[in-house]
């Protein structure tokens, strides 16, 4: 099993990095092997909507992504870990979400099937510096879409308020412990357990979390 550990934040090191770090710690990889992308050390482009995927298949913009989508379609998992930006994901995971428009356009317009047969199954870790209700609304919605261009389905995720400055989360050593169960049970219990009874993992699974 793989799983695409997708680092979202431009803080290296900073919150949402320590977090996922713990959630790969967890994991056992005698039963996942993962690999962590830091998207602000790639390069590339948001959608620029010439539609040539509609006809194509494929993106046909020359940058990083063109190795990260035989990455996307080989993952079992696939993990976003994102801090808030004014209600949303960063741009980074915005531009990252966007380019999925070419595997949308194989799968609803070209009728194509997942190329390795796969049913990514996707996790959220997020975290913002205020207390809003609705901070996890905009990301959940995202990427719930964005895996069902996969033919994913969304687990659930982690989500934590009120970690602003950086290495904050330090402080709450109980949210990176949750996160680390969290990777452990996913590489441990058995898929179809993981699929029947989804909360087993501790996540959080609500809309509006
Ligand atoms: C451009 C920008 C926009 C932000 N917008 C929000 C926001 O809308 N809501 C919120 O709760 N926190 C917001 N924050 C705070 C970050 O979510 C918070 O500092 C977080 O801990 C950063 O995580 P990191 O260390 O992984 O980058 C914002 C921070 C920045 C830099």
């Amino acid at each position: 099993m793989y799983l695409l550990a997708i680092h979202g934040s431009p803080r290296k090191n900073g919150n949402t990095e320590i977090l996922l770090d713990y959630f790969l710690k967890g994991i056992n990889q005698e039963f996942i092997s993962f690999e962590k992308i830091r998207l602000s050390e790639l390069k590339y482009q948001p959608c620029i909507e010439c539609g040539e995927c509609e006809t194509k298949g494929e993106c046909v913009l020359e940058d990083d992504f063109k190795e990260l989508y035989y990455k996307i379609f080989k993952a079992d998992f696939i993990v976003v870990a994102t801090p808030i930006f004014f209600y949303s994901h960063t741009s980074y995971v915005h531009a990252f979400f966007e380019r999925f428009q070419a595997l949308w356009a194989r799968k609803y317009i070209l009728k194509l099937p997942h190329p390795f047969n796969k049913k990514p199954k996707g996790i959220l870790l997020g975290l913002g510096g205020t207390k809003g209700k609705k901070l996890f609304e905009c990301v959940i919605r995202s990427f719930k879409y964005v895996l069902d261009a996969v033919y994913g389905i969304y687990l659930g995720g982690l989500f934590f308020r009120g970690i602003d400055k950086r290495g904050e989360i330090l402080n709450y050593p109980e949210y990176l412990e949750l996160a680390r169960d969290v990777g452990f049970k996913l590489s441990t219990l058995p898929e179809k357990e993981i699929l029947e009874s989804p909360e087993k993992l501790n996540l959080n699974t609500n809309s509006t979390p």
